[in-house]
């Protein structure tokens, strides 16, 4: 089966937060969903789910639950137990609810400084302090430095935030690499909170993604994974999403304090998650294809401008790019001037950067190179 990418479907009117930000001469090309339709297997089965015309409360979600077991042990050979599995209708509440049950007033927690920016925003809303490892740049690959945060260590850390496929820095992490992440938890004695949302949404064919907690029982057991079908599937706007904590008692914590606050995740939800993950591998394909074309497009333009520098994204449909060659205050706004909306570099710990969503027709893309060629080169 063949799916039509190229589309331009006009968003505009459908409350979409990304074409509702800029004004209409600008080309939104910032928050995390995509301009594509999405799969034609969650569209008939959310068609069906409507029909059926009653929408009660819902109980336990037995078939989402089935399908991220199938999915976790055929993509990642995880064979999680159905019991370790928390729903929860977002990632983010996730990333908050892992905050405040690990962490006490007095604690912290550890995250990537350069770092999709609900990471630091939880430990604000939480009134905790959090430590900031530096994210590099080496050899091509956007990495976390957490050794440097050795010699400032105190005692007070107890949680290890991870983001892996990195946003926004696209970088898959390697074994190894995971491993000395391990190590440094083990060593003091961290919980590990992993935000695996992008893992669906690889493009480099050398590289795949493990989860954090496959890497031993060790990992396993101190460890806190989120996903969700909603980047892959393009479904963002209908959260439903999944923690995987196979250790009863952090399970237990991260729960309870949930409890009585978070709502039951939305049928419509279930039932477009549920369909992504049983039937939307094609379509998935399909999409890492088309995205792969923007990915290197859009990596081969930025080589030829002047005052950008960019790494190919190994995944996510974002790239993270250096416009401090621009010699400008504010790259965001200077770009929306030139009808390019970006994601501020500001949000995510580096206000020199933009990061530049091409989740998107190769037509609008075509289009944002050409602007940008306009606005760099002239
Ligand atoms: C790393 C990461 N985590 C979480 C989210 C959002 O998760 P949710 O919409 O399920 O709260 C995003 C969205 O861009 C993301 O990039």
């Amino acid at each position: 089966m063949t799916f039509n990418f190229d589309e331009r479907i006009e968003r505009r009117h459908s409350d979409s937060v990304k074409w509702n930000k800029y004004p209409a001469d600008v080309l939104p090309m910032w928050v995390a969903d995509m301009d594509f339709r999405s799969a034609p297997c969650i569209i008939n089965a959310l068609n069906q789910r409507v029909n059926h015309g009653v929408f009660g409360y819902t109980g336990h979600p037995q078939p989402f639950i089935e399908q991220i077991v199938h999915w976790l042990a055929s993509q990642y050979q995880w064979h999680i137990r159905p019991e370790w599995l928390v729903i929860i209708p977002g990632v983010v509440p996730g990333l908050n609810l892992a905050l405040r049950a690990f962490t006490g007033p007095e604690q912290q927690s550890i995250a990537p400084a350069v770092i999709y920016p609900p990471f630091h925003k939880a430990a604000r809303l939480a009134a905790r302090r959090q430590r900031h490892a530096p994210l590099r740049l080496r050899e091509g690959r956007w990495q976390l430095d957490l050794p440097a945060l050795t010699a400032d260590m105190d005692g007070s850390e107890k949680l290890l935030l991870l983001c892996n496929p990195q946003n926004p820095g696209g970088t898959v992490y390697r074994k190894a690499e995971l491993e000395a992440h391990l190590a440094f938890a083990r060593e003091h004695d961290l919980i590990v909170c992993s935000d695996e949302i992008h893992c669906d949404l690889i493009l480099d064919p050398a590289a795949r993604h493990i989860p954090f907690a496959t890497l031993s029982e060790d990992a396993a057991q101190c460890s806190i994974t989120l996903m969700s079908p909603s980047k892959t599937w393009n479904i963002a706007g209908l959260g439903a999403s999944f923690a995987v904590i196979p250790n009863p008692e952090l399970r237990r914590r991260f729960v309870a304090t949930g409890n009585g606050i978070l709502p039951h995740v939305d049928l419509l939800a279930l039932t477009a998650a549920t369909a992504a993950l049983q039937n939307g591998g094609p379509w998935r394909e399909a999409l890492l294809g088309y995205l792969r074309h923007n990915r290197d497009r859009l990596a081969e333009a930025v080589s030829t401008l002047p005052g950008l520098k960019m790494v190919a994204p190994q995944a996510t449909y974002l790239a993270w790019v250096d416009a401090s060659g621009l010699g400008v205050d504010n790259p965001t706004r200077w770009f929306a001037a030139r009808g390019l909306g970006f994601s501020p570099g500001e949000d995510f710990g580096a206000p020199q950067f933009v990061r530049i969503n091409f989740g998107c027709p190769a037509s609008t893309l075509e289009e944002a190179i050409t602007r940008l060629r306009q606005a760099l080169v002239g």
